[in-house]
């Protein structure tokens, strides 16, 4: 068991290895047992978190938040509209400011090409540590809720058991490719068959992709790309855990019109119940959430029996304060 995460950053999915991320699913476990038990757990008592958002947010603010008050602790919630970066606040001060107030810092910034780039710098400056609450590229602690979930409801040994992540239509906005970029790292470490499903023109990052197919080899788990414009249907065969949501396109991320346009090519990439049929009879369905109801996916599978999007959403709690209690104390 490793236990040597004081005083570490957690922006990317593999920054922990394998057996710190199964310290951090133990203490989560744990914390959970204790908070069923009414058991207090003031690991943090006198800590502080700074929450520093430029994207809105509802599970990710009041889960942190949650989490430092039920570990003793106190998290503010910082918006950066309301702060001095617009005018000249650089990372670095951001860093070292804020690293001097905080035991943590905590930061979702999910521009394009900006983001991760953003949550480095400060993390550089920062006598702290700096968590990723999402950014460009990973969402990190959504994975580890994701894979609390999996491991309840499929067992501990995920060897051989297949993930279908895969792109789906929706209509609000241009969603980050950060969660299913954290998934296909995350998951090959502990054994599970990974299918990537998507219409030609939403492809991953490839060197995320290139380094997901390197631990699948590691791993000796199975790697599958799926890029059809006819849809997800096929990718479902056999599926143990399905985890349909949309993403925008890489290339124009940046320009929601010509992202709009080519995202509305494909309506009929909802997940609905026909698909789900082709999955294993005890399959679950997971999205992070929010969803865009009966147009990402129907509401008889968001709602229906297969699907574990309320259990998905209370790990999230869990899972960061293990990671708080280990990397803050
Ligand atoms: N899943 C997730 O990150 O939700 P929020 O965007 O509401 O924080």
């Amino acid at each position: 068991m490793q236990t040597n995460l004081r005083g570490r950053d957690f922006i990317s999915d593999l920054d922990f290895s394998k057996e710190e991320v199964e310290t951090i699913l133990d203490v989560a476990w744990d914390l959970k047992r204790k908070r069923a038990l009414g058991v207090p757990h003031p690991y943090l008592r006198d800590k502080t978190l700074a929450m520093l958002f430029f994207f809105s947010s509802t599970r990710t603010r009041a889960s942190f938040e949650a989490g430092m008050a039920q570990l003793g602790g106190h998290a503010a919630f910082i918006e950066s509209k309301t702060t001095q970066i617009s005018h000249g606040d650089t990372e670095k001060e951001i860093g070292e400011i804020l690293g001097r107030y905080y035991d943590g810092i905590a930061i979702r910034h999910c521009d394009w090409g900006v983001g991760n780039r953003y949550l480095n710098l400060v993390a550089e400056a920062s006598r702290a540590p700096v968590l990723n609450m999402q950014c460009d590229v990973y969402h990190p602690h959504q994975c580890l809720a994701d894979l609390m979930t999996i491991m309840e409801k499929k067992g501990r040994d995920l060897r051989r058991k297949k993930i279908v992540v895969s792109w789906a239509y929706a209509a609000s906005y241009l969603k980050p490719i950060s969660v299913p970029q954290s998934l296909i790292l995350q998951m090959p470490r502990f054994g599970m068959d990974v299918t990537l499903a998507y219409p030609p023109e939403f492809p991953l990052m490839p060197e995320i992709v290139e380094q997901a197919q390197q631990l699948a080899r590691e791993n000796k788990t199975s790697f599958e790309i799926i890029s059809d414009p006819d849809g997800m249907a096929a990718a479902m065969d056999d599926a143990d855990v399905i985890y349909a949501k949309s993403w925008g396109p890489l290339l124009t991320t940046t320009d929601p019109e010509e992202g709009k346009r080519l995202q509305d090519k494909y309506k009929h990439w909802i997940m609905d119940q026909e698909k789900l049929s082709r999955a294993k009879d005890d399959a679950i369905y997971m999205h992070p959430l929010p969803a865009d109801r009966d147009i990402e996916v129907t509401s008889e599978v968001l709602d229906g029996p297969h699907s574990v999007v309320f259990d998905e959403a209370e790990n999230r709690l869990h899972v960061q304060k293990a990671v708080m209690a280990l990397t803050m104390r």
